[in-house]
């Protein structure tokens, strides 16, 4: 088997980009070209992948687009609401209107305009921390969704506010004007909408062996419960993924906004729901001093639900990130083995490792290791 391409893949340094993979920065990605080459190395077209961990959907878009077909999950919403927009074959007039309303509503954005409050939204606390001249513009931009697109590319155009919206507050330490928000509403509704006329130029050349992506909420060690008749039918015969990463904290579903102020605004914005803390999108609160224990405990129950949906042989290709590799890739290896999952390819080899590029990480600093790194792991239910 060659894994040439695979592991020039995961040690490619360009930045996320190609069909609808810049619709959203969601945190950790990782590189389409990755998943790409894991699809092309173990599967076939009309074969079915399994992303159990999908985050920001890389994987399900680049199945796709190679004529497999996807399922995903994901226990956060805001996962869910992305898979959806990032792999819907809208029609060149569909994505033509979403441009076009970009740049009618863009001059009427003000935060001297009187709004329609999102009631409902501010209640829940989806709006604290949102900075007041951005949280109208967003319910502003919304609302003239609301009014003027069909269902179908209404949750692009929600989602091309939560792109301008993330570049505007999220980490910044200086908030943009509100001309320069209009400017850039525009300019992402252009990214979205060539992501969005790619994926179907792209899936177009199929012909008639296309394939399809169905994204579900759910929390992993459940998995062999979802109501997923595709599942059923045809059994992945591959995995392409990467679970949150042992002790390390990403802030999977909020904005960090002037400082460290945290807002959830994401999922108002996309009317989905939250109410969790960081913990549950990470298996465990990184600062439990049982942290290690309850962290693989939790990995183990998911792969044991994945096995009893996968086909005999199914291939596992996922990144996973360490801290402290020496003593937590014995412990993951051992997780993997009692789900049902045996590694066939020793990856103890560099070429295998790769050097975290500027991400938004957090490690647990009662390491001495601040520095992260990912590895490949390969491994085939048994
Ligand atoms: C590293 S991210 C995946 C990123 C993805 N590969 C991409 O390219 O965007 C890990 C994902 O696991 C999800 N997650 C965490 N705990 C989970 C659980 N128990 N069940 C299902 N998903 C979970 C998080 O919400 C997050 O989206």
């Amino acid at each position: 088997m060659n894994l040439q391409p695979l592991l020039e893949a995961i040690n490619d340094r360009n930045v996320v980009s190609g069909l609808t993979h810049n619709i959203y920065r969601y945190p950790a990605r990782f590189s389409p070209l990755f998943a790409r080459a894991a699809i092309e190395t173990f599967t076939k077209p009309g074969d079915t992948i399994l992303d159990p961990f999908m985050g920001g959907s890389t994987s399900l878009v680049e199945a796709i687009a190679l004529g497999r077909h996807a399922i995903g999950t994901d226990i956060n919403e805001l996962s869910v609401f992305l898979a959806r927009v990032k792999t819907s074959v809208l029609s060149k007039k569909a994505v033509d209107n979403l441009e076009s309303w970009a740049e009618v509503i863009a001059p009427e954005l003000s935060p001297r305009k009187p709004v329609q409050r999102h009631t409902h939204w501010k209640e829940l606390g989806y709006q604290n921390n949102m900075p007041w001249r951005f949280r109208k513009i967003a319910e502003q931009a919304i609302n003239h969704a609301i009014d003027l697109l069909d269902e179908e590319v209404l949750e692009a155009a929600r989602c091309i506010v939560l792109k301008t919206m993330q570049w505007a507050v999220d980490c910044k330490k200086a908030l943009p004007t509100a001309a320069a928000f209009r400017e850039k509403i525009v300019d992402d509704a252009r990214i979205v909408a060539r992501g969005l006329h790619a994926l179907r130029e792209s899936v177009k050349t199929l012909g008639g062996k296309r394939g399809w992506a169905e994204a579900y909420l759910t929390a992993t060690d459940e998995i062999d419960n979802v109501n997923c008749e595709a599942l059923k039918k045809k059994r992945p015969k591959l995995i392409v993924t990467s679970p949150p990463y042992p002790g390390i904290h990403v802030l999977y579903h909020r904005w960090q906004v002037l400082g460290r102020r945290e807002t959830a605004a994401p999922y108002w914005i996309t009317a989905s729901n939250d109410g969790n803390g960081g913990s549950y999108y990470t298996f465990c609160d990184r600062r439990r001093d049982d942290h290690d224990a309850k962290y693989f405990e939790r990995l183990q129950r998911c792969f044991t639900a994945i096995r009893k949906v996968v086909a005999d042989g199914c291939v596992v290709a996922q990144l996973v990130g360490f801290c402290r590799p020496d003593e937590q890739l014995p412990l993951y290896q051992a997780a993997m083995k009692a789900g049902g999952f045996e590694e066939f390819e020793k990856t103890t080899d560099q070429a295998f490792w790769r050097s975290v590029p500027n991400r938004k990480f957090y490690v647990w600093l009662r390491d001495s290791t601040k520095q992260t790194k990912e590895l490949l792991l390969l491994h085939r239910a048994t």
